[in-house]
């Protein structure tokens, strides 16, 4: 890709620096079923994201390796983000959104990278937020929206927008491809504990292994892809009525699903039994599979606090995130709006 030196302009509307922050998220139901058209429910994490620009001119830019290559300069607070020259592509591509000339970017993450917690569309989010502040945009701007979708396809290719929709909302959405995400209104807080299962998988291998799967049995796939579908619609239910024994249940079935499409490792299956027996109502992994996290229902608080020791003693890293209820919006949500 070339620079687009002729439309880049160093910002004169906004501030001298931009920041800002997005989150990670955790899929409770739909990956993977969600590139192919289906819905999926997510919930933004607390933690993600922050990201800090500023415009470098070109005598800035000159100095460095990435400056002659590309004018750009990152900086990583945390070792564990990594990406080189597809990080680099991935601000571009970002920036190019705004018709802004190179950055100085300083990225730091609060997630474990590469792990089904959408780590690169939290860092995505919070660059272009960071980038829309620098033009005088707002955190909301359909732009920002833009620029993180550039910066996944940098990094995913076929990526569905789930993580972007969660790396930019809060709370519970519902997201289908191609459509803005509904909000979803929760009558009982979720008690989630994630607990990391394996060293990280690329999510575009996972997707494409679906990809391949889907070709060499399209019937068969695609009655996986319906019952993956209808879990969602039945969890909607049960977050709509505050049903979590019954979510669980819907979590543990779309689980053996994910399995069936070679998604689950020893690790996960381990990681989910030892939920399971702790307490959880629920457990299935999380993201893209392969590796990385697992998301396991918590009936309690306390019961989360039983659930992260023991996970912790079988040597998985673990935190606890509650998502909060929102029984006013519950009342007022009716299926045909989600
Ligand atoms: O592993 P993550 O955090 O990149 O999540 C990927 C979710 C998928 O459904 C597997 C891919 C997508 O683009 O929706």
């Amino acid at each position: 890709m070339s620079e687009p030196k002729d439309r880049s302009v160093t910002p004169s509307l906004g501030t001298e620096e931009g920041s800002g922050t997005a989150s990670g998220k955790v899929i409770i139901l739909g990956e993977h079923a969600v590139v192919h058209g289906c819905a999926a429910i997510a919930v933004s994490l607390g933690r993600g994201a922050r990201a800090r620009v500023r415009p470098l001119h070109q005598a800035d830019s000159a100095n460095t390796k990435e400056g002659v290559a590309h004018g750009d300069r990152i900086t990583l607070s945390d070792q564990s983000v990594q990406g080189g020259e597809a990080l680099l592509d991935a601000l571009r591509a970002a920036r190019a959104v705004f018709a802004l000339g190179p950055v100085e970017l300083e990225l730091s993450l609060d997630l474990p990278a590469g792990s089904g917690l959408g780590a690169s569309a939290a860092l995505g989010g919070a660059t272009a937020r960071a980038l829309a502040q620098l033009v005088g945009l707002t955190p909301h701007d359909p732009l920002v929206a833009q620029a993180t979708d550039a910066w996944e396809e940098v990094f995913h290719g076929n990526a569905s927008g789930v993580d972007r929709a969660a790396a930019l909302g809060e709370g519970a959405l519902l997201f289908i491809r191609g459509q803005a995400p509904i909000p979803l209104a929760l009558r009982v807080p979720l008690q989630l504990v994630i607990a990391v299962a394996g060293p990280p998988a690329s999510t575009k291998t996972m997707v494409e292994s679906v990809m391949r799967l889907r070709q060499s049995n399209r019937i068969q796939f695609d009655k996986n892809l319906a019952a993956l579908g209808a879990l969602v619609d039945n969890a909607k239910i049960c977050l709509r009525t505050g049903d979590l024994s019954s979510l669980g249940q819907l979590i543990n079935l779309a689980q053996m699903v994910l399995a069936g499409w070679m998604l689950s490792t020893d690790s996960i299956e381990l990681a989910c039994r030892t939920a399971r027996s702790a307490g959880a109502l629920g457990a299935k992994l999380t993201g893209a599979g392969g590796g990385g996290c697992i998301v396991a229902l918590s009936p309690s608080d306390a019961m989360s606090a039983k659930i992260e020791s023991a996970l912790s003693e079988q040597g998985f890293d673990t935190f606890s995130t509650e998502v909060g209820a929102s029984p006013q919006a519950t009342c007022e949500h009716h299926d045909h709006h989600e």
